[in-house]
């Protein structure tokens, strides 16, 4: 089975066409991130702008090399995530099922990212799947292809939203998670941040105190006139084993708890090599499939998806990530 996936939840337009949820027939993925960098951040309407620019060609260059003949169905994001990019992806896959007549099913972005698991190999189970991205930092158990069920995530901040805000804060503007990996150095300057809720026990994370530590450490070091180079490597150095110790230590918790048998990582973050070197038992995607792109959708579609009317089908930026 074929399935054309579109997702466009952030800034990407994405499309791919996958077969029997594991073999990849093609995945293009178009990005506006370089238009945020001025910003520091991005920008819902000049990312929504872009998408509706992108969406046709970026579906026609997916469909190309299968043609749309040979397409069983189509899946799309619908949430969570930003409304007026959503609405795009939404709205161009049920024009897409209306005039072809191919079945639809919406996809969770979020539960969806773990399907960059099941490319090639589908992965045994009970298996613990951590999913953490720009929005999201989720542990969920999944005991077959179809069975899910949440188990903790983030309070306040995702890992990766405090990787991009120390980032920024560190002078890297919107490079994130990518720049913070890039700079991690340790020069043996004695910064030690928090690793929030690292023993207490629980699958929750918390990621929001860690900026504010960043922000008071920058001061501090400002103030001494030492905020220089191998100390911006220091800090940074010091971001990264602050949020992988907490996701490595939570992940493996979770995996003693449920005596699984595999560790999925999943999510833009999961490209982070220090916690691929933390988490040696665990399996992660290629970096292309860890952050957004249509391809996961396509997969999660084909093994979770449920055929939907198109007139039942809307945009829901605030979708449940629990289930
Ligand atoms: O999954 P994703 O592409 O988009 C969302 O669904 O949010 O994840 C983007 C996040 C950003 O916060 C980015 O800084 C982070 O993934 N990221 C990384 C790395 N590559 C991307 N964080 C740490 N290390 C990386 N190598
Ligand atoms: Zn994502």
């Amino acid at each position: 089975m074929k399935i054309l996936a579109i997702e466009t939840s952030c800034d990407e337009t994405a499309a791919a066409v996958v077969e029997d949820g594991t073999k990849v027939l093609s995945s293009i993925v178009a990005s506006s991130a370089s238009m945020h960098e001025k910003y520091g951040g991005i920008v819902p309407e000049i990312a929504a702008r872009e998408q509706l620019k992108c969406i046709m060609p970026t579906v026609e260059e997916a469909v190309a090399p299968v043609g749309i003949d040979h397409i069983d169905a189509l899946a799309v994001t619908v949430g969570p995530g930003l409304i007026g990019s959503l609405l795009i992806g939404v709205e161009t896959a049920k024009t897409i099922s209306y005039i072809t007549g191919k079945p639809l099913l919406p996809v969770n972005h979020v539960l969806a990212h773990m399907y960059a698991n099941f490319i090639e190999k589908i992965p045994e189970f009970p298996a613990i799947s951590l999913v953490v991205s720009g929005g999201h930092t989720e542990l969920y158990l999944m005991k077959s292809e179809k069975d899910l069920e949440w188990l903790g995530g983030t309070l306040d901040d995702a890992a990766g939203e405090a990787f991009d805000k120390t980032a920024r804060l560190l002078g890297f503007g919107h490079g994130g998670g990518i720049a913070i990996q890039q700079n991690a150095r340790d020069n043996g300057i004695g910064i030690k941040l928090p690793r929030p809720l690292l023993y207490d026990n629980t699958l929750n994370f918390s990621f929001s105190g860690l900026k504010t530590a960043v922000l008071r450490e920058i001061g501090k070091q400002k103030e001494n006139n030492s905020f220089d180079r191998p100390t911006i490597e220091q800090v940074a150095f010091e971001v990264q084993e602050a949020i992988t110790d907490v996701l490595a230590a939570k992940t493996r918790l979770a995996a003693k708890q449920s005596n699984a048998k595999t560790i999925l990582l999943s999510g833009g973050v999961a490209a982070n090599l220090r916690l691929r070197e933390k988490l040696p038992e665990a399996v992660a995607p290629p970096v292309s499939l860890c952050t957004d792109n249509a391809v996961y959708i396509a997969s999660y579609a084909y093994f979770r998806g449920k055929k939907t009317d198109w007139h039942d089908i809307s945009a829901e930026p605030d979708l449940s990530v629990e289930v």
